[in-house]
């Protein structure tokens, strides 16, 4: 196996044009057409990384910051950020060009993790990634982070369950929009 790679070896970039069939019912493109675009990018970048196969273990923060049209070209531009043993975190950016004016729209930006996978289908081990600027090591940190903002969440998360009682509940859900009849 290859020792290491520099970032800039797997960059990918996918653009299609959004044609009327992946619209809704409100003329806009689907959230998920989006989505599979962006789970094949995320695909094409990890595998030219570790030069294996690869399987989509998580997707963090996929938030549609503005609608795209019919007509636009949208392109997905993905980059491993951070690579631990077996998985990699790839960042998206999606933006959307109207073609006749010229606008540019940054529609959303998220991270997908994927996992190298063996013949024997097991997890295996990845290149390093040499980081060749100040973009790739802020890149590489702030995924860092966000790894143990998430572990921290889902502890947080656990423990909150495990101690909460009727009372607390019935005063958490009387601020929200819900009835509850348990
Ligand atoms: C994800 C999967 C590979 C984990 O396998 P495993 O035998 O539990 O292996 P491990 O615990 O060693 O995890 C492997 C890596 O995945 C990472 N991982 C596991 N769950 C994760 C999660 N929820 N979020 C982020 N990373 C995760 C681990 O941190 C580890 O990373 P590292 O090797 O860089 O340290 C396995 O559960 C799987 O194949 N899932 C199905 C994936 C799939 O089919 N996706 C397509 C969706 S249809």
């Amino acid at each position: 196996m290859i020792a290491a790679r520099p970032s800039s070896f797997s960059r990918v970039i996918i653009t299609e044009l959004m044609i009327p069939s992946y619209a809704n019912f409100g003329g806009k493109i689907h959230g998920g057409i989006l989505l599979s675009l962006m789970d094949k990018v995320a695909y094409a970048t990890a595998s030219k990384h570790s030069g294996a196969y690869c399987v989509t273990v998580s997707v963090d923060t996929v938030d549609f910051l503005q609608p795209v049209e019919v007509g636009e070209l949208v392109s997905l531009m993905g980059s491993v950020n951070y690579v631990g043993n077996s998985s990699m975190v790839i960042g998206i950016k999606v933006i959307s060009e109207n073609v006749k004016t010229g606008v540019v729209k940054h529609t959303n930006t998220c991270y997908f993790t994927m996992v190298a996978k063996n013949e024997e289908d097991r997890p295996t081990t990845v290149p390093a990634l040499i980081l060749e600027n100040k973009t790739d090591v802020r890149r590489f940190i702030e995924a860092i982070f966000r790894k143990g903002f998430k572990k921290d969440y889902e502890t947080n998360l656990n423990k909150i369950k495990k101690t909460w009682d009727k009372q607390e509940i019935a005063s958490l859900l009387e601020k929200e929009r819900c009835i509850n009849q348990s």
